[in-house]
């Protein structure tokens, strides 16, 4: 069937590869790619579809209403799937505010946009808020996140997230506007931006420059590759049930500290180092403020409804990882010194 589909933050890590699934996937939908290419925006991660013709890309800010009621206007999508975030905890805690205009009224304007442009015409409709695991909190060293799990985020990342899911639930109870959410725990995989903890500790680790591990490394996170998200995204888009919640996780738990051995000993493999280089770059520094413990995710939901699990391995997926960071030097150098962003000068700058 025949879909416009608005993917917003489409030039970001997880979105580009939504973007790219469902532009292979589906010939006959149309991927609106909406992004305001902050620093996280990069459209380098699209290079391989962007001359497709059910790919565009629109320059825009979610958190200006007029601008994005016009973009709905014109192109009278029949779904949105809403990815465009402040994503970065470290950064919410260094500049709360920018959270909340993106995750909080971007989301907000998303909603209206879409309420506006499908009035009660709503068969066939579907708005996909994109969220994550770190609305429920913290764990202790038991216990899994539900989808009935209360939310208690500790992050002013975590809190805005927080914020614009109930704000998705509302506009279905109260607009009836067809929703439906997923919360998803960490993603790791090619095209991430090396503030995250795997690039970053990859970019680290070759240019031989030590790896800050916060506290004593014992937090937990749950790891899922990032093309595993990206095809449970899909099946929800097109089995899950409208105002229903599904937890999406890798059933893969780390402490920091044992993740980052792995991570050492796969690159010292990768870099024919000996065996204990990489190591000896891990450096404790001072622990992240508010710093959430552990974060573990029940996914059974997903599994017996939707039949949605994990492909990858993390075994797997971390070399893979670790495999395109090291054959993708240039985009990592353009990441790094600022670079890419001359990428959308050059495709877009005078070209409408
Ligand atoms: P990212 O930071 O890599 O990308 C975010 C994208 O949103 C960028 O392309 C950026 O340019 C765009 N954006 C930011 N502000 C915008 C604005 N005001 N208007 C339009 N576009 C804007 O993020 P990510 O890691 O790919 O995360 C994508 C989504 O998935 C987010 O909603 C995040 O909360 C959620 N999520 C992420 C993870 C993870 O591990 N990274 C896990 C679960 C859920
Ligand atoms: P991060 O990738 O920022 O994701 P999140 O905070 O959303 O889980 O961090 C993952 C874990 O790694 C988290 O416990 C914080 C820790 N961390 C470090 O120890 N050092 C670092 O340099 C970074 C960026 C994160």
């Amino acid at each position: 069937m025949n879909k416009t589909i608005i993917i917003t933050g489409g030039a970001g890590f997880i979105g580009s590869h939504v973007v790219r699934l469902f532009v292979n996937k589906y010939p006959d939908y149309n991927i609106i790619n909406l992004d305001k290419l902050t620093y996280a925006g990069n459209l380098e991660n699209l290079k391989d579809i962007d001359k497709k013709s059910n790919y565009e890309f629109v320059k825009a800010d979610i958190v200006d209403q007029i601008a994005i009621n016009k973009i709905f206007e014109k192109y009278k999508p029949d779904a949105v799937i809403h990815l465009a975030a402040e994503s970065h905890v470290d950064r919410s805690i260094s500049n709360p505010t920018e959270f909340i205009f993106t995750n909080i009224v971007g989301t907000i304007n998303l909603l209206n946009a879409a309420r506006t442009v499908w009035g009660s015409d709503t068969i066939n409709k579907l708005f996909y808020h994109v969220s994550t695991d770190e609305v429920y909190g913290s764990l202790g060293k038991e216990g899994l996140f539900y989808e009935t799990t209360a939310y208690d985020p500790k992050s002013p990342y975590s809190a805005s997230k927080a914020s614009s899911d109930h704000l998705v639930r509302a506009y279905n109870h109260t607009f009836n506007l067809p929703v439906v959410i997923s919360n998803c725990s960490n993603n790791y995989g090619p095209n991430q931006f090396p503030e995250k903890l795997i690039p970053l500790a990859i970019n680290n680790i070759k240019n031989m420059k030590p790896i800050p591990i916060y506290g004593k490394g014992e937090n937990v996170r749950d790891w899922l590759y990032v093309v595993d998200h990206a095809n449970a995204i899909d099946k929800i888009f097109h089995d899950g049930k409208i105002g229903e919640t599904y937890n999406i996780g890798g059933n893969n738990e780390w402490q920091n500290i044992d993740l980052i051995h792995k991570l050492c000993e796969v690159m010292d493999k990768k870099l024919n180092r000996k065996q204990g280089t990489s190591e000896s770059l891990i450096t404790f520094v001072k622990d992240r403020a508010g710093h959430d413990l552990r974060y573990a995710i029940d996914s059974s939901k997903l599994k017996n409804e939707l039949g949605w699990e994990p492909s990858l391995q993390f075994e797997q997926g971390i070399v893979l990882t670790v495999d395109w960071y090291l054959n993708n030097n240039k985009w990592l150098e353009n990441v790094v010194s600022g670079d890419y962003k001359m990428y959308y000068e050059q495709m877009y700058t005078n070209r409408n």
